[in-house]
């Protein structure tokens, strides 16, 4: 094993080549194929920046048109899948459901399994695209007790995403345009983000020809826990037991730097960025936004506000180049939409679909390996086997 470098975590091992993210970790850049995240974030909509992430260019008015009718044309989702959603009990954490109804949709969508040609890719991009935002906010409606609920082809994706989720039987959901500005920009925000823990669970998974839906679904999965996609759930629990607790941020700042409490500042630190997250920046100007045009007035963007600003200031975090991430802020937003916190690592996964199919697409055309890592053994040299009777 002399010539095998050891990496664990892959700090330092770059596992493809990639035309789609670009992130300068030192200097806090993030761009999508070319574009800054503020831009974007700013003058875009969500499926214009899907369309861009996975097809390499920023569309045209007619092939956002095509995108938005051909994603729509998939919306539908087979019939038997309620019968998959009924046998899951009301408890179910959505995150679970949603990789299940993932991995289940590959039964009814065989094309998808096994992409072919250009024509089949595009396909699969759409009807990903359309079944899994009708899925997600099914995992919702689940648990919520709600009837589930169908896509509108009279209004757009972000919108469709609200009124999947809180449109009740009783009478329609007036549309707030702040909220789908809101959501629209956080999708954004997620889109995409090279490498990291679950994209490259997709590409993994792909790598062996698995479909996109078998692939995407293992993505969520390793987007639900607490160190990746699952801290947004987690900052809010963070920032809700502070508050029960007293507001004493301090408290829970000494708690994170001992290292014998397994405690950690929840929405803090990242891999790649060393200086700030540039996510952070304008999801915490957005929160701001968002809460003063909606007139929400909550005490926990307070103490979110003095956590990061004693941290800031702490030799332990400013020696580790630990700084808020994209979690951090993120959930203050959707609490004031009034989306439960249990859902917030689902929106995550409808903003970062369109980075996961573009990277497992890009993987495929790209004709990549399969993806299969060495190890160090340090496990017994040869030893004889022992009979039963004598262990
Ligand atoms: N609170 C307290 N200490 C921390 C934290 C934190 N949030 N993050 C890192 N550290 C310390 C860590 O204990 C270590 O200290 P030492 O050098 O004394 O052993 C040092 O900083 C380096 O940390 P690491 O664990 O080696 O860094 P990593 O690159 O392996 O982990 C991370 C990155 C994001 C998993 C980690 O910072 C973390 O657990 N953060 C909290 C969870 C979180 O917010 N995750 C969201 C990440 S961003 C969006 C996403 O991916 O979904």
């Amino acid at each position: 094993t002399g010539a095998i470098t050891l990496d664990p975590g892959y700090k330092n091992s770059g596992s493809c080549k990639s035309d789609i993210t670009f992130l300068d970790g030192e200097q806090g850049i993030l761009r999508y194929r070319g574009y800054a995240i503020e831009d974007l974030a700013e003058k875009a909509n969500f499926l214009e920046v899907s369309y861009l992430v996975i097809f390499g260019e920023l569309p045209t008015a007619a092939q956002l048109e095509k995108f938005e009718n051909d994603i729509r044309k998939y919306t539908l989702v087979n019939e038997e899948m309620k019968n998959i959603i009924d046998g899951f009990p009301k408890t179910a954490h959505p995150m679970g459901v949603l990789s299940s109804l993932t991995s289940a949709l590959t039964a009814f969508n065989p094309k998808v399994v096994n992409v072919e040609n250009e024509e089949e890719m595009y396909t699969a991009v759409c009807k990903t695209m359309g079944k899994f935002l009708v899925l997600a906010t099914w995992t919702f409606r689940k648990t919520s007790g709600f009837p589930l609920n169908y896509y509108d082809n009279t209004k757009g994706y972000v919108e469709n995403f609200l009124r999947l989720m809180f449109e009740l039987p009783t009478g329609p959901y007036t549309i707030n345009p702040v909220i789908v500005d809101a959501l629209d920009k956080l999708f954004i925000l997620h889109a995409d983000h090279e490498q990291n823990c679950s994209t490259s669970t997709v590409r993994m998974v792909g790598s062996s020809h698995a479909g996109l839906f078998a692939s995407i679904s293992a993505g969520v999965s390793a987007l639900w826990g607490p160190l990746h996609g699952g801290a947004n759930q987690a900052v809010l629990e963070m920032l809700e037991e502070i508050q029960k607790d007293g507001g004493d941020a301090e408290k829970y700042l000494a708690k994170a730097k001992d290292k014998n409490d397994p405690f950690r500042l929840m929405g803090f630190g990242h891999r790649v960025y060393k200086n700030f997250d540039p996510r952070a920046k304008i999801i915490k100007k957005a929160a701001d936004e968002v809460l003063a045009t909606l007139g929400v007035n909550d005490p926990i963007l307070n103490i979110a506000k003095q956590l990061e600003e004693s941290a800031l200031q702490d030799e332990y975090f400013k020696s580790r180049n630990l700084y808020p991430n994209v979690d951090f802020y993120s959930g203050i937003i959707y609490r004031a939409l009034g989306i439960p916190t249990d859902m917030f690592t689902v929106l995550f996964a409808i903003g970062r679909l369109p980075g996961w199919i573009a990277q497992w697409k890009e993987m495929r055309v790209n004709k990549e390996p399969i993806g299969r890592p060495r190890q160090v053994y340090t496990g017994y040299a040869l030893r004889s086997f022992k009979p039963m009777n004598e262990r």
